[in-house]
């Protein structure tokens, strides 16, 4: 099985009911424990990648294992840049062989975005690659850009079918309500479903993203706190609103703060138990079976996938 676009995966899912997980992947233990999940459960993937895992770990080598984990697991997978942020490191994606990417002129007034964003779909396009698009602004924190709450902005439904006809994205992320990293909400969780049900009105069959999607799952918020962290406040998405946006137009959720929990508890929780281990293995061992125990969670109760490979 050669990688994939989320076209097709979209479709289904969109007609299914059930939304594709979008796993933020920065090494190989990483890329081990989603796909090793995703095999015991038979589920398509997204692995995506951000400019600053791009930076860490290589392109060529993220690339090259995620060509391994397709070779060792025989799923659809398709690679994808995570939150673009310019034409050009789209268009090295697209030439370094990612199937789809995301360009994220949502910090851009209206008719800016829909130049960017329509720049990258004609190149992406004519390689056979597909595009995400974002109208609205997440609060939270993404690489060095950090969006304060009240620099958030709800995405405004009168603009998507003109953004997406002027620009021929393939999917489209919006805010609602969710934002990046740990600290989602100060008091209760809450997501404007109501413009989520807007938007599908407005742009039938089409997909929608859901990005700053992590439950912060209370378990590792305690296991890290409990081992010498300190996160106070920390909290996520519920699942519940999870799979209600997943049985509506979102067909990929966005994970990577909870895979970034996973690891670092296990890690903090081996070493207070182990204090004389310094074998990496001994470490990243169980941060990698975490990172798999949690994402079949995610395939199989959250995002109903399990099974649709
Ligand atoms: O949306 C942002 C993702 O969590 C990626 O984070 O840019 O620190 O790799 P990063
Ligand atoms: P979380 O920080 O909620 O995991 O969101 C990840 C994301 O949206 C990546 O684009
Ligand atoms: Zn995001």
């Amino acid at each position: 099985m050669p990688l994939v676009t989320s076209k097709e995966m979209f479709k289904k899912a969109y007609e299914g009911g059930y939304a594709i997980g979008a796993f933020n992947v920065n090494n190989m233990e990483i890329i081990q424990g989603i796909t090793e999940a995703a095999k015991e459960v038979n589920a398509p993937l997204i692995l995506q990648v951000s400019a600053g895992a791009r930076k860490y770990a290589k392109h060529v080598y993220l690339m090259k294992l995620i060509e391994a984990a397709i070779e060792d697991t025989g799923l659809p997978i398709c690679v994808h840049l995570d939150h673009g942020e310019d034409f050009e490191i789209c268009k090295a994606c697209i030439d370094g062989g990612f199937t789809s990417v995301m360009i994220d002129g949502s910090k851009y007034p209206f008719e800016e975005n829909i130049r960017l964003t329509k720049q990258v779909v004609d190149y992406a396009h004519e390689k056979g690659v597909v595009v995400e698009g974002e109208l609205g602004r997440l609060a939270g924190v993404e690489d060095d850009v950090k969006v304060a709450e009240h620099e958030a902005i709800y995405t405004d439904p009168d603009q998507v079918e003109e953004f997406v006809k002027r620009t021929g994205v393939d999917s489209l992320a919006i805010a609602i309500g969710t934002s990046h990293g740990a600290y989602k909400f100060k008091g209760e969780p809450k997501l404007r479903f109501d413009i989520l049900e807007e938007i599908q009105r407005r742009l039938p069959g089409f997909p929608i993203v859901l990005h700053g999607a992590s439950s912060v799952i209370p378990e590792f918020v305690d296991m890290i706190n409990k081992y010498g962290g300190n996160m106070p406040g920390a909290k996520g998405v519920p699942e519940d609103m999870l799979r209600k946006a997943a049985s509506m137009a979102v067909c990929k959720i966005n994970i990577d703060s909870d895979l970034r929990l996973a690891m670092t508890a296990t890690i903090r929780k081996h070493f207070a138990e182990h204090p004389g281990d310094f074998d990496p293995r001994l470490y990243l061992g169980p941060a990698r079976t975490a990172i798999k125990e949690l994402v079949k969670h995610k395939l199989v109760n959250v995002l109903g996938c399990a099974g649709k490979a």
